[in-house]
């Protein structure tokens, strides 16, 4: 059961599928999350299924804001058009639409790594950070939220920035690290590559790396070598659920007074 002043987060990845209620005032879990792996064939069908799955575990009330941060660019009241990692019959689904039929719930949902980059913004890395943050999630691919002076400008995909002759993310992500056995360092030279073309084209103030591997930032860390200051995503993995909880709540107008 989740009490008020909290909301519900899940975040949808390549594969895994994470829920959890989440505490608006401190910006973390109120219980323990819950991982179902990613189906097999992530259609939406299959995913959806998982959505109502954690809903049900944790016996989420009605009226709860219920958010969910999903890994492609995400806009209200429009079929995708876009996806890279999950099952391609996604393309043409409005997600919004499908995710709150199939759970019986209203159910809002948001660019993953947007929701990782309001997380920071709000309880993290980028609290009152003044200037342009980006903030990138390495995980399956990569993704990016442009935060100028505190606000999110939405759905960027600087990912798939050509990089080496290739979509950035098939060079640079965490999953072209392990795919290729890249050592740290070899890692860290592709990595500098691509925080370099960020660099030239936004001259951001600050970088925040997210993903799985940002609890490893002492091994990497080291081997980017740019000009502009990089820190570990404060919330590290958890972002995705807190910033979709988070942006459930500020879309539903159920804010704590102190966070709206
Ligand atoms: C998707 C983005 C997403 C990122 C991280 C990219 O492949 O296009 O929308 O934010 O992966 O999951």
């Amino acid at each position: 059961m989740v009490p008020t002043a909290q909301a519900f987060g899940i975040d949808i990845g390549g594969s895994g599928i994470k829920g959890a209620p989440v505490d608006l005032k401190a910006g973390r879990f109120a219980d323990e999350r819950l991982r179902i792996p990613t189906p097999e064939v992530s259609t939406p069908d299959a995913v959806a299924d998982v959505v109502k799955q954690l809903l049900d575990h944790f016996d989420v009330q009605d009226g709860t804001p219920i958010g969910v941060a999903f890994p492609a660019p995400i806009k209200p009241g429009k079929p995708l058009d876009f996806m890279a990692n999950l099952d391609q019959s996604w393309v043409g689904v409005d997600i919004n639409q499908l995710l709150s039929e199939k759970t019986g719930r209203t159910v809002r949902v948001v660019n993953d790594a947007d929701a990782a980059g309001l997380a920071e913004v709000n309880y993290g890395a980028a609290k009152n950070v003044k200037g342009l943050v980006i903030a990138t999630t390495l995980g399956t691919g990569i993704g990016t939220a442009l935060i100028e002076n505190g606000v999110l400008v939405p759905n960027t995909e600087l990912g798939h920035l050509t990089l080496e002759g290739k979509d950035a993310e098939h060079y640079t992500s965490d999953a072209a690290r392990k795919r290729k056995d890249l050592s740290w360092k070899k890692w860290g030279k592709r990595l500098t590559k691509y925080y370099q073309l960020l660099e030239k084209y936004f001259n951001p103030d600050l970088f925040i790396i997210g993903g799985g591997v940002s609890k490893k930032s002492d091994k990497f860390f080291p081997h980017i070598e740019i000009s502009t200051p990089l820190v570990a995503a404060t919330l590290l993995n958890d972002a995705g659920i807190i910033g979709s909880a988070y942006f459930a709540a500020q879309q539903q107008d159920a804010l704590p007074a102190d966070n709206a």
